[in-house]
């Protein structure tokens, strides 16, 4: 079945209160749900009540207090239709259903993660627990009463405040729990279980004290220390920048090890994965610590954005998860380094979200279609939703910006809005046209830009020629002209921008070009000199640029762009096309060759003391096996891009071996461990140079070294896998891996770490290595977090492993994708999108992809979660 915008229709019947009880049991919870319902005005008496179910089994259904005679219903486990429902416009339905958490192994609806009940209602899992209107259109206000045994579950917690707790017979007690915000049924969650728990409070500005509650595994509770600290950060941070306060007496998250996504905002119990809230020095990398911060803030962030204000239907998906995207990053561009989380980010919308957009899963930001819900938890909704937010920022300026966010909050406080509300709202509150600009929520691909330049000394002009165009994408095979904000600067000799005395050709203003049309030609006058062009400064659009640029520029601008993306970006490209050439001169049979002032940038970039550290190791880092086969776009060998990436890296090293060795000596520990910005950049700086340290003569025993005497986990983890990757099969690196091993035995957290660096060792043999640690007594093909370290690393980000040209790889997967699909859809999904690019390998890899791909398809029963992927891959 396939659902579309245009068929969206209010329903015909509301839920304005729901009262549910559970008595829990693990193959047996019995739910009860008292649903007010409520006739919309205006629609029939006639009209059939049709509620959603989901593999449920019905025990018992009353109206109004009288049991329903079976003649008028129909039920089935995925739909209860009521033919005559009552006259009168309000009437109370009881529905009993009986549930198995502990069969729950698809992770949706309600389940049991290491002995404790939790819940994942969204998108669809609400109606695994009991019939309902299961869509986000419907608001309802929820009570919930919850029964257990006290012995095995202390805690019971469910959505909103405690109203009551009370003992009863047998050791069974209960807890009532009311929500008085209407929300839909995806924000529902219940958490019932024996956990340790770690206490605070925060007063919100306008004096209201909240509770605040992390619910962990016991002998954990030091580990969340961190992430309370987040959430109290998060909380004034959202007071101070949008002026969104919290608006109940407890906010409660609850960790738990078995859980599909990141986690889940359900109103005032946000349900976390457990490695986005655990962390110390010891066990978590500074990579951990910034992604927990992020989470925290954006479950916490959606409690506006997504809670109060939520979305009429699925396709509006992005109204909620974009913006709140662009809230965490702006929060955590706040708490560290800007600039270098600008850049991060720009490096992880390629990685994910470019490739998603240039192949065959491509759609909208806000799609118009779709098979199955789940599978556009994407980065196309997330992340570049998060990039359409930024530039509604950038062209209205920040101080629109605000008071079109404070305009969305007030008007549609309290409902389900849709991407045209929320556009309307800017609209309104700066008297701006956004229809051009709206395409961006409309449109799949990634937009280029083809841009050359000129200089007329004579006349003292430069000219900018831009073309805009829109690809193909799957079902949109032509575009409209888009409006794209490019910042920009005409840099001078000095390092500084130019100032023009006048501009024709587009509407420039505040360093941004607004292109709007296919081609534009725009003529800065006033120019005393030929400057050099910096483009999209800050990643202004999510774009793509062909730049004819001289190599000059580039140098100049890798060092002297004042915006610091843009600097990153110039050296970044460098580093590219140097990589590109060398792959095709290996492809050739020939030896690469770079040049020599590839390497000397390298090293004054990383002993630059006037740049931030963090920033430092960013542009050290050379562009991904992934980047690089991207920028080819295709009959991709991802060994001659290896190989590639190897020869430049060992060049760097090798050129500026003892000033790198002689700053990395200068970077060592001393003081106590901090997971803050400047610590973690620290780190960052002195990782990446052990990176290339560890190519030269005695690198095995360096970073033997760096392992042995590492004091956290960020450095622990760097040398296991420079070891791993670098040095594979050496003494060093089989008894980093063997101490890391013993000593992380029993954290399952930490052994991911292990699983994915051994699942990345770049070769042909890999695939080998992880087939066996499949049987590896640490790893579970239930748990989505162990397949995703062993599995989905092997297949994202092993080039070399993965894409083995006898196509061994792609078989190993395929039977791991089919082995995830019986227990968890969901999981199997996500996990098939690895193959995404597979039309732009070279054919004899291409050939071998498909034909996994075709076998995954032809298997008998498969989800349609799977299944439309895979088709979508295919078609
Ligand atoms: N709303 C959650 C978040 O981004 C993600 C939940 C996704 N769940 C799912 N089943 N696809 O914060
Ligand atoms: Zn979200």
């Amino acid at each position: 079945q396939v659902f579309k915008l245009e068929d969206y229709r209010p329903s015909d019947y509301l839920i304005p209160l729901t009262e549910l009880s559970f008595r829990l049991s693990p193959d047996a919870t019995e739910v009860k749900a008292v649903l007010t319902i409520e006739r919309r005005d205006g629609v029939a008496t006639t009209a059939p009540l049709v509620l959603d179910g989901d593999g449920l089994l019905l025990k018992k259904l009353e109206i109004d207090g009288t049991p329903l005679a079976q003649s008028t219903y129909t039920v089935t486990p995925d739909r209860l239709e009521i033919a005559h429902p009552p006259e009168a416009k309000r009437f109370k339905l009881t529905i009993e259903t009986e549930v198995a958490p502990v069969h729950n192994e698809a992770l949706m609806g309600l389940y049991l993660s290491n002995g404790v009940y939790c819940t994942q209602c969204e998108a669809e899992g609400f109606r695994r627990i009991t019939y309902f209107l299961d869509r986000p259109d419907i608001l309802s206000v929820y009570t919930v009463r919850v029964e257990a045994p006290k012995a095995e579950a202390p805690q019971l917690l469910s959505n909103g405040n405690p109203l009551e707790r009370g003992e009863m017979a047998d050791g069974w007690h209960y807890a009532v729990w009311h929500d008085p915000f209407p929300k839909p049924s995806y924000l529902f969650a219940l958490v019932a279980g024996s956990l340790g728990i770690v206490n605070d409070r925060f007063v919100t500005r306008s004096g209201r004290e909240v509770e605040l509650g992390i619910y962990v595994e016991h002998g954990k509770e030091k580990l969340a220390d961190y992430a309370m600290d987040a959430l109290k950060r998060s909380m004034k941070w959202d007071e101070d920048v949008f002026g969104c306060e919290y608006d109940l007496d407890v906010f409660n998250i609850v960790a738990v090890s078995d859980f599909n996504m990141g986690a889940m905002e359900n109103k005032g119990l946000n349900v976390f994965n457990d490695k986005y809230v655990l962390a110390d020095a010891e066990t978590a990398t500074d990579a951990d610590f910034a992604n927990i911060e992020a989470i925290i803030a954006h479950e916490y962030f959606h409690n506006w954005t997504g809670n109060r204000i939520t979305c009429r239907d699925w396709f509006q998906l992005c109204l909620k998860e974009g913006l709140t995207v662009f809230r965490d990053h702006e929060f955590s561009a706040d708490q560290r380094s800007r600039p270098v989380k600008r850049i991060a980010e720009v490096r992880t919308l390629r990685a994910h979200q470019f490739p998603e957009d240039q192949g065959p899963l491509a759609h909208p930001v806000r799609p118009r279609r779709y098979r199955e819900i789940n599978n556009f938890y994407t980065a196309t909704v997330y992340e570049k939703g998060s990039e359409v937010v930024r530039m509604i920022r950038t062209v209205l300026g920040p101080e629109a910006f605000r008071a079109g966010m404070d305009l969305y909050l007030k008007r549609h406080d309290g409902e389900a809005a849709t991407i045209e509300d929320f556009l309307k709202a800017f609209e309104d509150a700066s008297g701006r046209d956004l229809s051009q600009f709206a395409l961006w929520y409309h449109q799949a691909g990634t937009p280029n830009l083809t841009v050359s330049s000129a200089y007329n000394a004579a006349a003292r002009e430069f000219t900018i020629e831009i073309e805009q165009s829109v690809p193909p994408t799957p079902s949109e095979s032509r575009k409209r002209l888009m409006h794209i904000p490019l910042a920009f600067g005409l840099v001078g000799a000095d390092g500084r921008d130019m100032v023009y005395e006048s501009v024709e050709g587009a509407t420039v203003d505040d360093g941004v070009i607004h292109v709007r049309k296919r081609r534009h030609s725009i003529r800065f006058s006033g120019i005393a000199e030929r400057p050099a062009l910096s483009l999209n400064r800050g990643f202004s659009a999510p774009i793509t640029l062909s730049v004819e640029q001289k190599t000059e520029d580039r140098i100049f601008l890798s060092g002297h762009d004042s915006d610091p993306v843009a600097r990153w970006q110039a050296f970044n490209t460098l580093l590219t096309e140097a990589l590109i050439a060398a792959s095709r001169q290996i492809r050739g049979g020939k030896r690469p060759v770079f040049s020599d002032r590839l390497s000397a940038l390298a090293g004054q970039i990383a002993c630059d003391d006037a740049l931030e550290q963090a920033y430092r190791a960013l542009a050290l880092a050379l562009p991904g096996e992934a980047d690089i086969a991207r920028e080819i776009g295709n009959d991709i060998d991802p060994d001659a891009i290896f190989a590639a990436r190897e020869a430049l890296a060992k060049r760097i090293a090798e050129e500026n071996g003892p000033s790198l060795r002689d700053l990395y000596e200068r970077l060592r520990d001393n003081g106590e461990f901090s997971p803050d910005a400047a610590g973690a950049g620290r780190r960052a700086l002195r990782n990446a140079l052990l990176d290339y340290l560890a190519l030269l003569t005695d690198g095995a025993s360096l970073a033997a070294d760096h392992f042995r005497l590492a004091a956290n986990m960020t450095d622990r983890a760097a040398a296991l896998t420079v070891l791993a990757h670098r040095h594979s099969g050496t003494p060093q690196a089989t008894g980093a891996l063997a101490s890391f091993e013993s000593r992380y035995a029993n954290d399952p957290l930490v052994m991911d770490k292990w699983f994915l660096v051994q699942a990345s060792v770049p070769g042909a043999q890999t695939v080998e290595t992880v087939r066996r640690l499949t049987s590896h007594r640490g790893f579970s093909m239930s748990n989505p977090n162990r397949v995703r370290a062993l599995v989905g690393t092997f297949a994202n980000a092993n080039q070399t492993g993965f894409h083995r040209a006898d196509g061994e790889g792609y078989r190993f997967f395929g039977e791991m994708v089919l082995e995830a699909e019986r227990r968890n859809p969901q999981l199997a999904a996500r996990l098939a999108t690895a193959m995404r690019s597979w039309r732009s390998l070279e054919a004899g890899r291409r050939d071998k992809a498909r034909a996994t791909l075709l076998a995954i398809s032809g298997t008998e029963g498969l989800s349609t979660d799977l299944r439309d992927i895979v088709e979508r891959m295919l078609a």
